[in-house]
């Protein structure tokens, strides 16, 4: 969100400008896009899509790319080779560097350098103080493990035309890797799944020196800007765009490759975009995008729907999927990438005998500077190449419990006094929240680390009150440090000389929020150092221990910069340039506050809690993220939910929309409808442009109140499925809402739909309306599974790959339970996750087709490190006949883990009820047997027959089971 407001403005006096504007201010219109740029307005992007027309048209196209047969080595798991581009026709070339590593998991990576800048052996223009070499430093930040050489990889032919390496878990996998033309075909169980560069797009903008041209005399024209070889330079050496310049002391050095889906038909991931979730063709066609998707982490005010635009963040991660078989690309570079793709009839290929994909899905990649450098994940399922994915970026953190409760947000609340009357009221109206936010205005003059003095008197006063009710205060903290001399993080940041420096080597000055800013550079660690010492409690005064961060602008947003960021010329630490790192400079930013939130205090280690706006690949270790500026319309609603899918999909699924739409004012239909939607957001806040009305769920009044509390109540208690779910991303990268291909990759129909999502393993199915005045939805059902309505208990008449419809009036979720699985809840409604830490359990069993079920529930402190030291309950529960039983899901022997504070506590915690939904009709009995820590005893069983198409069901009431035992119970 963008303003020209750089003055330092009361809250009142704010509040009053903006009445006297809001009349004059149009409802919230979409994007101006002519402040972003198109493809053809980015040179490289537009030399690279021609270059792709040039080959596309040209039948005798001839890659000029080949491998030195000679140049080929191949040693424990790696493959190292020179590849010369020909540049011109007398046959000059340039040696570009290239390594293929077969890991252990069974992923490839390949990356491909310019010899001549490794070396450094170029000129700079304008005296620039920038670095020589491509970008190669995106791993630093973004892998963090899965790089071992799988040595047990070997060359299964080589000749002077092409080398085959065998790789891989049983050995199932096979690059063979053409010299010349360059081109490598990832083959599994003999069949091909990936190529690269089969349409001879690879390309490597290399260096060369500018040849000043005669300028043209008097009356003539100016000539075409045409290099020697015949290429169109008028871009190469600066560009222009907004009236901003872009000086490219380096000239051109983009580079793009080709890559290749054989018979796969859908593409998902390249997070963050609008539009659906299997992503769609963007060189035009009917419904196809006519612009490649693109990826320049940016501030895009007020942004439009199903585009391909950028957006805050970015996750250069594919994965491409057809029935039965997943695999996946990571195309590493932070630099701005774009990406298109096409789809086309699959041709016949000898090696694809027995593959039943018809379609190709072929995608480009095009990225500004750095090295070409791609990861290949050969799936078979898609969980398996999430998995791979998230083994070299990371896997999302377990959070703070509280963190996946409801967050209460709004730009602004106006004082602490306001801060403790929301908190008071949602107590009053028996609503249950966890976290109260404060936005920009809590600040003095916009100064970060300080408070706003007139509203906020009493900070601590603010924090405690809500520490005594269990909640959290969330503080707003973006990366420009306002111009002023006296504000002691100015001067530190420029007497230390940490801030990101212009193309001069300037400390950068840019205009956001506070007006005259710079911006911490947080690429540098000695940056990073000083940041993390401005979160201790006795600097950022005021703040508690239940005070978390958000960090918002990190693209960063610059309101005077080219396209709303930062100047591409821009230098960082190690005279990097901004250029090359600007995708990763929001998870700098992000990481520097969230090594400050573990350092508060010495002997403190708690979990931080820190929500960002930007973000890359690797971002999911830190935090969540949402989704931006999205407005109060019901497109907005729906498009929340492929994106929130698709952030699953690339391995960072703690993410959420803004409940209610940042721009404008939801009518209370609207508002309901999103809350509905946004307890299945892994992070749920309702937020709201500082323009728009309260809107606080108290305040919306009968019906609307009351829905709306059902389903922050209806959230609350599946907290426990919600944490198990975070839980499994945590250890496997699963997403927590979950696609139907995702969870069926094998059922066609399902491929495309993204508006419905299973919630983690727990079987619940959930499609929340969000169209107005939709009073039934359509379920679409993934398998021949049995269907239980989640509230009712009937049993749906549903129908494989068919549709079922589902009544929902606006006070009903349309939800499903499937059969065949066990999940945890909490049922007791309370005011926050605090009050409910050690609430017994109830579990709720959705027997299957086949009499079985089977389910998990992770929990631990929700606060500390202590889970990784075993101080965790992962139970594994388990319905067979007539016997559930819950078992450690990780085979712990009870005794092997001394409990701590919190495992002691936990004795105390049990199963209160079962309810066993679809319960045979031989368990019409009274009594159930329990047998747990070498006691046995029984309780009462309530049984409903089934009638009148509800499913029969049995409730095992006041177990008594400690949750985290084993126990057995048997229904006599
Ligand atoms: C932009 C963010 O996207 C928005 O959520 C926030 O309210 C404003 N910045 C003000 O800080």
């Amino acid at each position: 969100m963008r303003s020209s407001v750089g003055l330092r403005l009361s809250w009142t006096a704010l509040l009053c400008i903006v009445a006297l504007f809001i009349g004059l201010l149009q409802p919230a219109a979409s994007v101006k896009e002519h402040d972003f740029k198109k493809c053809d307005q980015s040179g490289f992007c537009k030399r690279n899509r021609a270059y792709a027309d040039t080959a596309a048209s040209t039948s005798s196209w001839a890659a000029p790319y080949n491998i030195v047969p000679s140049s080929v080595t191949f040693k424990d798991g790696q493959l190292n080779a020179i590849i010369l581009k020909t540049i011109d026709a007398s046959g000059a070339t340039v040696r570009l560097p290239i390594t293929v590593s077969f890991l252990s998991s069974g992923s490839t990576r390949v990356t491909i350098d310019e010899e001549r800048r490794q070396q450094k052996d170029i000129e700079l223009r304008h005296d620039s103080k920038a670095r020589k070499e491509r970008y190669n430093e995106a791993e630093k930040y973004t892998i963090v493990g899965g790089l071992e050489l799988d040595k047990t990889s070997t060359v299964a032919s080589q000749d002077d035309k092409e080398i085959r390496i065998v790789y891989g878990p049983d050995s199932k996998l096979e690059a063979a890797i053409n010299f010349a033309p360059f081109e490598v075909d990832f083959r599994r169980d003999g069949n091909s799944h990936i190529n690269f560069n089969d349409r001879g797009l690879l390309n490597f903008e290399h260096w060369r020196a500018k040849r000043e041209k005669e300028e043209p005399k008097e009356g003539e024209e100016a000539k075409p800007e045409v290099s020697e070889t015949g290429e169109d330079e008028s871009t190469w050496w600066d560009e222009t765009f907004g009236g901003n310049t872009d000086s490219k002391p380096r000239g051109p050095e983009s580079i793009a490759l080709d890559i290749s889906f054989l018979g796969y038909e859908h593409v998902y991931g390249i997070p963050e975009h609008t539009g659906p979730l299997s992503l769609k063709q963007t060189r035009g066609g009917d419904g196809n995008f006519d612009e490649p998707y693109r990826m320049y982490n940016s501030d895009v005010f007020e942004y439009i729907l199903d585009s391909p635009m950028t957006l805050y963040g970015s996750i250069p991660f594919m994965q491409a999927h057809r029935k039965g078989s997943s695999v996946g690309v990571f195309w590493l570079n932070a630099a701005e990438t774009w990406v298109d793709i096409t789809k086309g009839k699959a041709a016949k290929n000898p090696l694809n005998v027995g593959t039943t994909g018809k379609t190709n899905t072929q995608t480009h990649w095009i990225s500004e500077s750095g090295i070409l450098d791609v990861f290949v994940f050969m799936g078979p399922t898609p969980k398996d190449v999430t998995t791979s994915y998230v083994n070299l970026t990371g896997r999302s953190a377990i959070p703070q419990e509280f963190a996946i409760g409801y967050h209460q947000c709004r730009w602004n609340y106006i004082s602490d006094g306001d801060v403790k009357d929301v908190d008071r009221k949602f107590d009053k109206f028996k609503i249950p929240y966890d976290v109260i936010w404060l936005d920009l205005e809590y600040l003095d003059d916009r100064k970060f680390f300080t408070w706003e003095p007139h509203s906020f008197t009493d900070p601590v006063g603010m924090g405690q009150q809500l520490l005594d009710h269990g909640r959290n205060l969330v503080v707003l903290i973006d990366p420009h440090i306002k111009k002023l001399e006296g504000y002691s993080a100015y001067d530190q940041l420029t007497s230390k000389n940490l801030a990101v420096r212009d193309k001069e080597d300037n400390i950068y000055e840019g205009w956001c929020w506070p007006g005259a800013a710079h911006w911490v550079d947080c690429f540098n660690p000695k940056a990073v150092e000083w940041w993390k010492s401005l979160f201790k409690y006795d600097t950022f005064k005021g703040t508690l221990s239940n005070t978390f961060i958000w960090n918002d602008m990190n693209e960063p947003s610059v309101f005077n910069g080219p396209e709303t960021t930062m100047p591409k010329d821009n230098l960082h630490h190690d005279n990097w340039e901004h250029r090359d790192v600007h995708n990763l400079n929001g998870m700098t930013f992000h990481n520097a506050t969230f090594e400050g939130m573990k350092s508060r205090k010495k002997g403190e280690l708690r979990r931080p809690f820190v929500l960002t706006r930007s973000f890359y690949a690797g971002s999911q270790r830190l935090g969540a993220m949402w989704t931006g500026d999205n407005q109060a319309d019901w497109d907005h609603l729906a498009a929340s939910i492929p994106m929130v899918l698709n952030q699953g999909v690339a391995g960072f699924p703690f993410a959420g929309a803004d409940v209610g739409g940042f721009f404008g004012n939801p009518d209370k239909d609207l508002l309901t409808r999103w809350y509905q939607t946004g307890i299945f957001y892994p992070f749920f806040r309702g937020h709201a442009h500082i323009d728009s009305r309260r809107r606080e769920p108290y305040l919306l009044g009968a019906p609307y109140t009351d829905i709306i509390t059902a389903a922050l109540r209806l959230r609350y208690a599946l907290l426990p499925s919600f944490y198990t779910a975070f839980f499994q991303a945590n250890r496997d990268g699963s997403p927590i809402v979950r696609p139907m291909f995702w969870t069926h990759p094998s059922e066609e129909s399902g491929f495309a739909i993204d508006d419905q999502l299973f919630v983690g393993s727990t079987g619940i199915l959930a499609k929340p309306v969000v169209g107005k005045d939709t009073f039934s939805v359509n379920i679409w059902i993934p398998d021949d599974e049995v269907y239980y309505d989640y509230s009712t208990y009937n049993v749906m008449a549903t129908q494989r790959g068919k549709s079922v419809s589902v009544a929902a009036p606006l006070e009903h979720i349309p939800m499903l339970m499937r059969g065949g699985h066990i999940f945890p809840r909490r049922d007791i409604p309370r005011r926050s996750s605090a009050a409910m830490r050690f609430d017994d359990y109830t579990l709720v069993v959705s027997v299957s087709k086949s009499g079985t079920a089977e389910g998990e529930l992770y929990a631990d402190d929700g606060d500390s490190f202590e889970h990784e030291n075993g101080q965790y309950i992962y139970r594994r529960f388990n319905l067979s006949g007539k016997t559930l039983q819950s078992v450690d899901a990780d085979g712990r022997d009870a005794k092997s883990v001394k409990p701590g504070k919190w495992m002691s506590a936990m004795k105390d915690v049990h199963v209160d009820k079962i309810i066993i939904v679809g319960a045979p009709s031989d368990w019409d009995t009274k009594e159930a047997e329990i047998t747990s820590e070498g006691r046995t005893w029984k309780v009462r069983v309530a049984y409903q027959p089934a009638e009148k198409g509800r499913a029969a069901y049995a409730t095992v009431g006041r177990v008594g089971a400690a949750i985290g035992a084993d126990w057995t119970i048997t229904i006599a």
